[in-house]
């Protein structure tokens, strides 16, 4: 039974399965457009009108008139890089959204980038490959109770108690890493400068959007990275430092779950992976490359080339039911074309036990080996086509293998970057 309307765009995958080209989708028909998890460590990339743009931390529904893009308290925010995103969308955007901020969001500050680049150099050859956005110690210091939220801002004390903090972090940084840290005035000067420019839009996130839920506005939470990627759910320690699944959603936006109406994952038609850790499914031939160049898999954030591989629907039923998705939408279908035989993994083996759901350590995901079922490809270019029965035999079937092995409702695809190569099969929201 539908109560609200609410809808959870989450990331099925290792991240950038079109996350931001969906929500960009749906907020065309969407009142709000709610981050719940990470910061600038997302990238996405939205076409429309012939050109294109990228957000990191703005919501991806500014590029709609009517939406108000709220950061929720359980993302980490770099100040700097929002006024960044939203000036130069402000700019040259003249129909875009408004943006709101939890008064409860995290800060992300210069040291906590110094912490992730130091960090990674100390893990050496163990590196996660992280965005080195200060993602990983803001959350420790959300987690360890040194963070900063919005919030703190306003009070007078402010000042006083972030010098108390930032000489805890010179010492820390100075002890742990030999590193040193900016100097404090610089640091405060520039967090108070970006703060003037959005402080007359920070909210109190939870009540804000419980009355516009009950009011029958309709809220889109959109997820950032994936759910391979989620820290307890994904593939540990090779993941991202929050909960990306959709579950987080009612503790990083701050209404009750009961809210939360239907779940879409984003679902990519290969896989990808950017940074460290297993991956069964890698392709490291020249159908991965042409996978690569077709589908230009270069980081919109880092531009590292990202790592390619056949679908994953081990990983992909796991996500489904950690992240409780019960639609989904495959997007970039178009990239396959071309690719004589589609390979679909539906099993790893481990030594000589079959397994049907991702392990828990890093050590044996890395052993598995995926098992496959192949399909037959085609190689008609589909970048044009408009609805489901013009797809080439071969794509509809390949569609019906995900949806039958997965056990969950396809609802639409898409067949390009742009907002318009867009196909919807059934209205969801
Ligand atoms: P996100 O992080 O999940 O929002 O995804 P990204 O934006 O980082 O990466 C997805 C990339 O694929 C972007 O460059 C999109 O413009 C592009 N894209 C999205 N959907 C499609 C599609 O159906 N076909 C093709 N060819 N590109 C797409
Ligand atoms: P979107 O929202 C793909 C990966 C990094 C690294 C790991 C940890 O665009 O899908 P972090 O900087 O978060 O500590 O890095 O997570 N990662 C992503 N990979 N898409 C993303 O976001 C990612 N955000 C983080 O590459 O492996
Ligand atoms: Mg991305």
């Amino acid at each position: 039974m539908k109560n609200y309307n609410t809808l959870v765009v989450v990331g099925s995958q290792w991240g950038d399965e079109g996350k931001g080209k969906i929500t960009d989708y749906f907020s065309q028909v969407t009142n709000l457009v709610v981050r719940y998890s990470g910061g600038d460590n997302a990238g996405h990339q939205i076409n429309f009108n012939g050109e294109k743009h990228k957000v990191r931390i703005v919501p991806s529904g500014i590029f709609n008139r009517n939406v108000v893009n709220i950061i929720g308290n359980g993302c980490v925010v770099n100040l700097e890089q929002l006024n960044e995103e939203l000036d130069l969308i402000y700019k040259t955007v003249p129909n875009h959204g408004t943006l709101l901020i939890s008064n409860r969001a995290q800060l992300v500050l210069p040291y906590h980038i110094q912490i992730d680049e130091a960090q990674e150099v100390a893990r050496g050859k163990n590196k996660i490959g992280t965005t080195k956005r200060g993602i990983g110690p803001a959350y420790q210091d959300k987690v360890s109770r040194s963070g900063i939220r919005v919030g703190d801002l306003f009070r007078n004390n402010f000042k006083e108690k972030f010098k108390g903090i930032w000489e805890y972090q010179k010492n820390f940084l100075k002890k742990m890493f030999d590193v040193e840290i900016l100097d404090f005035e610089t640091i405060y000067t520039n967090l108070i400068k970006n703060f003037e420019k959005i402080k007359n839009n920070v909210i109190e996130c939870g009540e804000y959007l419980e009355s516009a839920i009950k009011e029958g506005k309709k809220v889109l939470f959109e997820g950032a990275q994936g759910a391979m990627l989620d820290i307890d759910h994904g593939t540990y320690p090779f993941v991202t430092s929050s909960n990306c699944s959709a579950s987080n959603v009612a503790l990083g936006s701050g209404i009750s779950f009961k809210y939360i109406d239907s779940v879409l994952g984003v679902v990519k038609a290969y896989s990808t992976r950017v940074g460290a850790g297993g991956f069964p499914v890698e392709l490291l031939n020249e159908i991965g490359d042409g996978i690569r160049i077709r589908g230009n898999e270069f980081g919109s954030n880092t531009k590292r080339p990202r790592r390619v591989g056949w679908i994953d629907l081990v990983a992909l039923k796991y996500a489904i039911r950690s992240s409780a998705i019960d639609k989904i939408f495959i997007t970039l279908l178009d990239v396959l074309s071309g690719v004589d035989e589609i390979k679909l993994c539906t099993s790893y083996k481990l030594g000589d036990k079959k397994l049907t759901s991702p392990p828990p350590t890093a050590e044996e995901f890395e052993e598995c080996v995926a098992e496959y079922i192949i399909t037959p490809g085609w190689n008609e270019d589909i970048t044009n086509v408009k609805s489901y029965s013009e797809l080439p035999n071969e794509a509809k079937n390949y569609l019906k293998l995900i949806e039958k092995f997965c056990e969950v409702n396809l609802v639409g695809f898409s067949v390009g970057p742009d907002r318009t190569q867009t196909v919807l099969l059934e209205e969801i929201f």
